[in-house]
């Protein structure tokens, strides 16, 4: 039995093989002839945060697999009045076979993935989103082939999007330049472990310079509402304009895992042009993800 709590839960062959196995259900989905691979399988999801694209790329991606997925919010389940995570962890694996989870604290992830029997994958942390990364390395592949040996940019914030970019360029084998304000630093411990698969640039500039993919993200995450302003201030200097794209290769990739903000972490004229894959991207959260629980569900059996 395996979770998917980190990229670097998986070995590089296996998420390579994932993202191929993505890439071949998109063409399957996009001429109308997707299988059930996954007949009665059921998926549990607890989400703690919002979310658009996660939930409904599970959510579609299991009716699709001919299984079926349930969305929980601690609102209008026990979650919401103090049933411990790790009994629910429980008790959902006793009906479910599968379990995502977005929360805050990825301990309480991890603690929440001790106690279950299923799979769980996580749907996104403070710490990390390695589902997204999925969805992002299969669309490098459909586009420019194996990412291994390539330079991509991250831009803004050390959060759990730049935290997981590092970790997958350890994992693939590409380097991450980041580039982010003081204090706004991604994780050290998964900055350390990736050794000279990732640096830190002096600059937005510097970080773009010769890049293929160029990487950003909101200024305040989920929970993060209140900083907001603070934030704006802080980041100034950091959208990503036509003018630092110009600085990246030729034929440079632009991504964000949405929701974006215009005008802020990146300008219209970038995120809406030529260069930017982000509908794509946002796409691939369907394929990619079924490509996850296959695998997982296939782990075992
Ligand atoms: N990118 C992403 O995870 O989007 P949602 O928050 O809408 O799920
Ligand atoms: N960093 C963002 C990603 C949203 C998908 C957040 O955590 O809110």
């Amino acid at each position: 039995m395996r979770h998917y709590l980190t990229e670097l839960d998986l070995t590089a062959e296996e998420f390579r093989a994932i993202i191929q196995r993505g890439s071949e259900l998109r063409k399957q989905w996009e001429s109308g002839s997707c299988q059930p691979t996954l007949p009665q399988r059921v998926l549990a999801m607890i989400f703690e945060k919002s979310s658009t694209r996660t939930r409904v790329s599970f959510e579609a991606g299991m009716t699709q697999m001919g299984g079926h997925a349930i969305y929980l919010s601690p609102n209008d389940t026990h979650l919401g009045r103090g049933e411990p995570l790790a009994d629910t962890a429980r008790v959902l694996s006793q009906m479910v076979d599968v379990i995502s989870v977005r929360t805050y604290s990825h301990e309480a992830l991890e603690r929440f993935s001790e106690n279950a029997t299923v799979p769980v994958i996580n749907a996104l942390t403070d710490l990390l989103h390695p589902c997204q990364l999925l969805a992002d390395m299969q669309t490098y592949l459909d586009h420019r082939g194996d990412i291994r040996g390539k330079r991509v940019a991250f831009i803004g914030d050390g959060n759990n999007m730049c935290n997981s970019y590092i970790n997958t360029a350890l994992l693939l084998e590409f380097h991450l330049s980041f580039a982010c304000p003081d204090g706004y630093e991604p994780d050290a411990q998964i900055l350390a472990r990736a050794g000279s698969h990732s640096s830190r640039a002096a600059s937005p500039a510097e970080a773009c310079t010769g890049a293929d993919l160029v990487v950003t993200d909101v200024w305040a995450s989920m929970g993060q509402e209140e900083e907001q302003k603070a934030r704006e201030l802080d980041f100034s200097g950091y959208e990503i304009t036509a003018d630092t794209m110009a600085l990246a290769n030729e034929d440079a990739l632009f991504m964000h895992c949405l929701p974006a903000h215009r005008g802020e972490e990146v300008a219209a004229e970038v995120i809406d042009g030529q260069q930017s894959v982000v509908w794509e991207e946002a796409g691939n959260r369907l394929h990619a993800q079924k490509a996850l629980l296959e695998f997982l569900l296939a782990q075992g059996s």
